[in-house]
């Protein structure tokens, strides 16, 4: 029922011209599921990308319709070779869809630089250029979709993950302009974004390099972070109601609509998290947020023994200290004398 609140106005092409969609990161658990379902219409030209076909035709047939393609979309000339040759052979994209990530488990400090730039790289960076390639072309047509599979980590930031955060917040962000500078030529934006999908993801974690591996505690400060996070993150998945299928139904619709909205929701858990942030007062959400995530008031504490008091104390204790103030002698004395 949820996926089908934004749906006002589909469109179905007509007979005589099938749009070409190129779909990146096409052996992803949703790019599967979404090259499947679109392979299904004959009345689109679909185009499958991955770095490794050998993942992708075991689920994916080519046909007069649908072709599978390499293409890497952080390689500059994998790009380009790839928007050549759709271009000789059909001529043009009309729908762009962005499947692509990549996502460690890693705190900010244990994370490589280079790994960073990898997240920004592939998450950011490449999906960007590889539109920038295929606007001219668009605008040029007066139409387009360029639609994004986000994250709820593009809205919320978790531990652990700052990398696949930054990386989607800059997404979030781009798109955000993107949608604005578009709009007079016709060619419509969107975001997916999935909360937690129940698929195999978190059984194929990456850790960055410099994560210790050392036995002694202080060498490992965020160890306990890890092991409270890693199997938080995993329930929260396989609890899920969303599911690759789901969220390659919900782009379906959103392929299918004329003027689609730029943010779409794709879970409950995504539009709860949306509004969980906005509606708590800003020095109350962060404290809280951080009380509710599983075992957060015992992590450092083989480190430090400094240690955050729970929100509702340090609310507490910072209304008393307001009170205190502006109740002391000096200050009535001074706000008398005004
Ligand atoms: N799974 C979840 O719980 C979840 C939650 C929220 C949002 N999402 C979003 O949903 C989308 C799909 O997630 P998923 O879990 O299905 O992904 P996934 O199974 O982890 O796969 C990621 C895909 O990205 C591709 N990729 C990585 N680097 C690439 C590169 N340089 N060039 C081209 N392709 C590259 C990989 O293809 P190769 O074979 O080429 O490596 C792989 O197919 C992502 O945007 C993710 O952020 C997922």
């Amino acid at each position: 029922m949820y996926k089908y609140i934004y749906w006002y106005k589909f469109a179905t092409p007509t007979q005589d011209y099938k749009p070409v969609i190129l779909l990146t990161g096409g052996s992803s658990e949703v790019g599967i599921a979404t090259a499947k379902l679109l392979s299904e219409h004959p009345e689109y030209r679909l185009i499958v990308t991955a770095r490794d076909l050998t993942n992708i035709t075991p689920h994916i047939t080519e046909s007069d319709h649908v072709w599978v393609m390499p293409l890497d979309v952080v390689d500059e000339e994998s790009r380009k070779t790839a928007v050549a040759k759709i271009f000789e052979r059909w001529g043009r994209v009309d729908i762009y869809i962005n499947t692509s990530d990549i996502c460690y488990r890693s705190s900010l400090e244990e994370t490589k630089d280079q790994d960073d730039l990898l997240h920004i790289q592939k998450n950011y960076l490449g999906p960007v250029s590889l539109i920038r390639m295929l606007l001219p072309k668009m605008r040029k047509n007066g139409k387009g979709k360029i639609i994004n599979i986000s994250s709820v980590s593009g809205l919320l930031a978790f531990p652990t993950m700052s990398s696949y955060s930054a990386s989607k917040y800059a997404l979030e962000g781009a798109m955000e302009a993107l949608w604005y500078e578009l709009r007079p030529f016709g060619i419509d934006v969107s975001l997916v974004q999935p909360g937690f999908i129940h698929s195999e993801q978190h059984s194929r974690i990456k850790f960055s390099e410099s994560k210790s591996t050392s036995t002694d505690a202080h060498d490992r400060p965020y160890q306990d972070m890890y092991n409270d996070m890693i199997p938080f993150v995993a329930s929260l998945k396989n609890r899920s109601l969303s599911t690759p299928q789901s969220i390659a139904e919900l782009t379906y619709n959103v392929i299918r609509t004329e003027r689609p909205p730029l943010w779409v929701p794709a879970s409950f858990d995504a539009e709860f998290f949306y509004y969980f942030k906005r509606w708590f007062p800003r020095r109350i959400f962060l404290p809280f947020f951080y009380w509710l995530l599983p075992g957060s008031k015992h992590w450092g504490q083989k480190i430090t023994r400094k240690h955050d008091t729970i929100w509702i104390v340090r609310a507490f204790r910072n209304i008393v200290r307001y009170l205190s103030r502006r109740l002391s002698p000096t200050e009535l004395k001074k706000s008398s004398s005004s």
